[in-house]
């Protein structure tokens, strides 16, 4: 079967342990560590909102009470807000738990993305969805949903994202081999590869964490053997939809972005993203600009 057409579920797998952001990461998920004054994935559900997206499933783990209280409405804080004429920030609070219609499944044991999204099987039936990494951000001046759900409409099957990464980076990501399709902003993938050893990746072209997934993922998850690190691998079920007939949910194609991205779950990027963030905004950017200037000039 061929799915194509609105894409109004997104499933936000967010049950990893985080160990790269440790020990911030040991009571907390690094998926609500603050991005400026958000904790990151605010930031994700408002993109997949903003591209269109009604339906959010979360993948959770333990530990993640803190991310479904984030979205419910806090009668008594806004209660507060409210009596302190706090209007603004009382109905920016109250508008979280409106954002989409947000749903939960726990992950239980986490054995990987692959076996996170195998979760989301019943919750998201027969239709393709979209699946954002809830620790990764991009830049909403840069969206790339939009392009990857356009991209969807025309070839069905499964769609990608993918960004051009230094060379010896590559064995950092998922890596795709394309090849070029009549549309200049569209490839169609090949060949993917989990974490490439070094001087084996095909391409230095990254996956980075958007898809679009044809239901036929499911099948392949529930079958799949423990891949790279014993994890169940996302990368793996993708690879095996490249060769499958379209008629099956078969065909993978990708976007390559080029906007700004962050994985807040890498301590050196989630830096980068407070700073450009704030930097963009009118009530924080001009006096972090100039105090940056003048500390980075050694003057502070
Ligand atoms: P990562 O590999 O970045 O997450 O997975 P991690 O395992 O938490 O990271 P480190 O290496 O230990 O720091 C990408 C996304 O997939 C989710 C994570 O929460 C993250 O959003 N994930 C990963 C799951 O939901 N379940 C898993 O079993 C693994």
């Amino acid at each position: 079967m061929s799915n194509r057409g609105t894409i109004h579920k997104a499933v936000i797998p967010v049950a990893g342990l985080g160990t790269r952001f440790l020990p911030a990461t040991k009571a907390t998920p690094k998926e609500m560590l603050p991005v400026v004054d958000k904790p990151a994935i605010q930031y994700v559900v408002e993109e997949a909102v903003a591209a269109g997206i009604n339906d959010v499933l979360f993948v959770t783990g333990r530990n993640k009470d803190s991310l479904e209280n984030h979205f419910d409405r806090a009668p008594s804080l806004e209660r507060t807000l409210a009596e302190r004429g706090a209007f603004e920030m009382q109905s920016e609070i109250s508008e979280l738990a409106d954002l989409a219609a947000m749903h939960y499944v726990r992950q239980g044991v986490p054995m990987g993305l692959g076996h996170a999204v195998s979760m989301a099987k019943e919750h998201v039936g027969n239709q393709a969805f979209a699946v954002l990494l809830g620790d990764d951000l991009v830049d909403a001046k840069t969206p790339v949903l939009p392009d990857m759900f356009a991209a969807q409409a025309k070839f069905g099957g499964s769609i990608l994202a993918l960004m051009e990464v230094p060379e010896d980076q590559i064995h950092l990501y998922g890596c795709a081999a394309v090849v070029p399709t009549d549309n200049p902003d569209i490839v169609r993938v090949t060949e993917l590869v989990e974490k490439p050893a070094a001087g084996t990746a095909p391409s230095n072209l990254a996956v980075i964490g958007r898809y679009v997934i044809d239901p036929a993922i499911f099948s392949l998850l529930e079958n799949l053997a423990p891949g790279r690190g014993g994890e169940i691998q996302l990368t793996d079920a993708l690879a095996s939809l490249i060769d499958m007939p379209a008629e099956s949910g078969g065909g993978v194609h990708a976007v390559v972005f080029r906007g700004k991205r962050y994985d807040t779950g890498d301590k050196l990027s989630y830096l980068k993203s407070v700073v450009s963030i704030a930097l963009d905004r009118d009530d924080l950017g001009p006096d972090l600009r100039a105090w940056l200037t003048s500390y980075l000039a050694g003057k502070i």
